[in-house]
């Protein structure tokens, strides 16, 4: 299994969902973050400028699926988070030890399988 983490602008959020959507992963938890990305801008002070690390508006999915479905989560996301311009985001795959479905019990692989769903 692997846990999919993603940083993307927050106006392309329904991009990404849709684009997952179609990929059809399931399970997918989303919260809004700050996050840098290497950008910097200058602040006028009295004394002259300094150079400021800024903060933006992100938003971060964790999508953890089975390895089957890894590549197609990445380019999901890639595909309905991209403009093109700097500060589009990153995507980081981790490999994932364990999950568990607290309804069911449920265990791994048959934990992150949407129920109904084929793998
Ligand atoms: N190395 C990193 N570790 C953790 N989070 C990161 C990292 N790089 C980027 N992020 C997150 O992704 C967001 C967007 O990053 P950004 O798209 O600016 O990356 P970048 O590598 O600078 O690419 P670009 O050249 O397109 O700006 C950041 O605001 C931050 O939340
Ligand atoms: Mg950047």
């Amino acid at each position: 299994m692997k846990l999919v983490i993603a940083v993307v602008r927050p106006e392309k959020t329904n991009d990404v969902l849709e684009a997952l959507y179609r990929a059809k992963v399931k399970g997918i938890t989303m919260s809004r973050v700050q996050g840098h990305g290497g950008e910097t801008e200058r602040v006028e002070t009295y004394r002259g400028t300094r150079v400021q690390m800024s903060l933006s508006e992100k938003v971060r999915f964790e999508i953890a699926v089975s390895d089957s479905f890894a590549d197609a989560a990445v380019s999901a996301i890639a595909e309905g988070g991209q403009t093109g311009e700097v500060g589009d985001g990153k995507i980081f795959v981790l490999d994932l030890e364990r999950a568990v479905r607290i309804r069911t019990g449920d265990s791994d692989v048959d934990a992150v399988t949407p129920v109904g769903g084929t793998s």
